[in-house]
């Protein structure tokens, strides 16, 4: 697995998701100006400020943009979905206007465009969070007025192949489970299953799998299969956690924020990952 056509130079692939923006726990860009329109119609320019959370989820984002790029020259950025919050959920919104929520969006994947980085696919997240995939098709849209020289694409399910080696990349899939002892497991059942799909088909199944939703970072997961080896990975997010995640996690207490990166190298892929776990508990003596 992962043998690469040689003289192929060294490629990174970036993968990030779940930035939720719109919402006061997702990612936020400092400078962010919004336009806010009074009864009258009159405009006027203002900047949401960052709460804790978004301090310092914006400082871990740049931090990790500061060490890829200069790294290599030829990084290809993935954003794997859940870019908005959308509408649906109201609770906790700084902006209801998906206009206002796209051009956060926006602002948060201008560093990387601005640094050099030509290749963005956006991938299609959960619908009640993207207006059913309008707000990726608006961000792209603005992106490619502002970077008319990038390749800015959009896809609902991607498979993508960088110097021979294959990703297959979409938002929903498997979770890492719920107990400590068990993680990993329905990840490989799911892995195991599309290989086999795959292999029926007389097709070679992708060399990594990589999935997101569930906000929760899982290491690499290996499975080898009719003589094939695969893995699967998800991404954490760069949000932090509401009411509403803290009832579906039944209160998990450590969030892990960050991205992956693949090195795609003259010999092989390597695997990396830039992440941070966060504690979410109020600590104090009583
Ligand atoms: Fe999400
Ligand atoms: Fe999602």
């Amino acid at each position: 697995m992962n043998i690469l056509r040689r003289g192929s130079k060294t490629r990174l692939l970036v993968v990030l998701s779940d930035l939720h923006c719109g919402h006061r726990l997702g990612l936020l860009a400092p400078d962010t100006e919004l336009l806010e329109i009074d009864p009258e119609g009159d405009s006027d320019v203002w900047v949401p400020s960052l709460g804790p959370t978004q301090e310092y989820l914006w400082e871990l984002y740049q931090e990790h943009i500061g060490s890829i790029i200069g790294r290599c020259q030829d990084v290809t950025l993935i954003v794997n979905g859940d870019l908005t919050h959308g509408v649906k959920y109201r609770d906790a919104l700084f902006t209801e206007s998906i206009h206002d929520q796209c051009v956060v969006a926006e602002r948060c994947l201008t560093p990387w465009l601005d640094a050099g980085v030509k290749q963005l696919r956006i991938v299609r997240g959960t619908g009640s969070h993207t207006l059913e995939g309008s707000t990726e098709g608006m961000i792209a849209r603005l992106l490619a007025k502002s970077y008319p020289k990038a390749d800015i694409g959009i896809v609902g399910h991607g498979l993508f192949d960088v110097n021979g080696t294959t990703f297959d990349i979409a938002h929903h899939g498997p979770s890492k489970g719920i107990r400590e002892w068990t993680s990993g497991n329905q990840a490989r059942y799911y892995l195991r299953s599309l290989m086999l799909a795959e292999i029926g088909r007389d097709r070679r199944p992708p060399d990594w799998v990589v999935r997101s939703h569930f906000h929760s970072y899982m290491p690499p997961e290996r499975v080898n299969a009719a003589g094939r080896t695969s893995e699967i990975v998800l991404t954490p997010s760069y949000c932090g956690m509401n009411g509403h995640g803290r009832q579906i996690t039944r209160s998990q207490h450590v969030q892990t924020h960050g991205l992956i990166v693949f090195e795609i190298g003259a010999e092989r892929c390597r695997f990396e990952k830039m992440i941070k776990s966060l504690d979410l508990r109020s600590s104090e003596s009583l």
